[in-house]
């Protein structure tokens, strides 16, 4: 008698994405749709990815989900939004074909770990929901409209589905069909671009991005001007300096549009505050390095959090980690400070010590992690590299 193959799983990866232009307030909670398009660039998932396995076998009781190895609940409505599309387009697909394919009245398994600190203003509820769509879509065959499924997971989702420099279309529809992400250009198109991320805290967040955007759209007349009158010519500006590999005007806007999304949230009542003195301190800083050289050679982005996203070139890099860590002395695990791509050390000028003109505090950025642009999800074909067993359960779980 021929045995059955028991469990059929996918294992996949996806990327965090760091937005330059903001995504911030919904028209539609249900379907996430935007009040503003937005842009980003997707991460290279050497230094920060989500891993998801998605299995099914005919023994499964109950679709169940393991986050980070702990089992989470499946009932999640955003979850159940991403696997309820998944399915239908799997059935609207198979519609007309003769199945081969894996049956969709079968029970799922999906296993996901991070590798870096879930919500810490880290994109992790991005690359969370594109990895879980992407592997959902390889294990029953759907390729299209992918970006739409994992908006409803998240709405910084979508741009974690494709590499490279990304735009989010916010779409007119009411029903979200032209709300999708579309890749500006990929990430082999700026090969100098580097990206640093400076960890201030790993906690988890204090106010939700979802919660947060919510009272923003009731309650800031400030956000409401911006998503109708500064972001659309801020998209196509952007767009263009992306495509010219214009760092002075990448840099600028990056930075404006950081300060601006910042303000909403100070405009927001009652006022949501995600910087901290750190954050004010790296601030500083990047405009008075920028101001010593008299050009944008470095520019900080924040989101819901903290934490600092630096963008740069690839010949600033070493002279920057070297004035981070002069005014942010590591406190311990000196050699734990830098992770990512290598770091040289140098020597900074003392015109440069000078005209930075701040006393160092220690310890307050935990670590660095240097990374650059990077491709969008991917299938991992070892079979080791599944974080189901067998069993359908998570190899991981204690
Ligand atoms: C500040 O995508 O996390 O990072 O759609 O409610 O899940 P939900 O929100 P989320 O918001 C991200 C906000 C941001 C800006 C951005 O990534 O564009």
């Amino acid at each position: 008698m021929a045995a059955e193959k028991p469990l059929v799983a996918i294992t996949c990866t996806a990327p965090t994405n760091i937005a330059v232009i903001k995504y911030w307030g919904k028209r539609d909670e249900k379907l996430i749709l935007p009040i503003n398009s937005s842009l980003s660039v997707t991460l290279h998932q050497n230094q920060l990815k989500t891993t998801t396995t998605a299995a099914i076998s005919r023994d499964f009781k109950e679709d169940r989900i393991w986050l980070n190895g702990k089992e989470e609940d499946v009932g999640h409505p955003r979850l159940q939004s991403c696997l309820r599309e998944i399915r239908r387009l799997a059935r609207k697909r198979r519609s007309g074909s003769d199945g081969e394919s894996v049956p969709l009245s079968y029970k799922v398994h999906i296993a996901s770990v991070n590798d870096f600190p879930t919500a810490a203003g880290l994109a992790s509820s991005a690359a969370g929901y594109a990895c879980l769509v992407y592997t959902l879509a390889q294990l029953y065959g759907v390729e299209n409209e992918l970006s739409e499924v994992a908006r409803q997971g998240s709405g910084s989702a979508c741009r974690s589905m494709l590499g490279g420099f990304v735009q989010w279309h916010m779409g007119e529809r009411p029903d979200g069909k032209d709300s999708i992400a579309q890749q500006v250009a990929p990430e082999s198109h700026w090969p100098e671009l580097r990206v640093l991320i400076l960890v201030v805290s790993a906690e988890r967040k204090l106010v939700a991005s979802t919660a947060g955007m919510q009272t923003s759209v009731e309650t800031s007349s400030l956000l409401k001007f911006r998503a109708e009158s500064v972001v659309p010519g801020r998209m196509a500006e952007m767009v263009q300096c992306i495509k010219e590999q214009d760092f002075e005007g990448f840099g600028q806007l990056t930075m404006k549009d950081s300060n601006q999304f910042h303000a909403t949230c100070l405009d927001t009542f009652p006022p949501i505050c995600y910087l901290n003195d750190t954050s004010r301190q790296i601030i500083g800083l990047v405009h008075r390095f920028n101001a010593h050289y008299g050009k944008t050679k470095v520019a900080y982005t924040f989101d819901a959090g903290p934490n600092a996203v630096i963008f740069t070139l690839e010949d600033t890099v070493n002279e920057f980690v070297a004035v981070i860590k002069q005014i942010f002395p590591p406190e311990m695990n000196g050699d734990k400070f830098l992770k990512g791509l290598p770091v040289e050390p140098v020597e900074l000028s003392e015109e440069l010590k000078s005209a930075l003109a701040m006393e160092p505090s220690p310890g307050q950025i935990k670590y660095i992690i240097t990374t650059q642009v990077g491709p969008g999800p991917q299938v991992l074909e070892d079979p080791q590299q599944q974080l189901l067993g067998s069993d359908g359960l998570p190899k991981l779980a204690s």
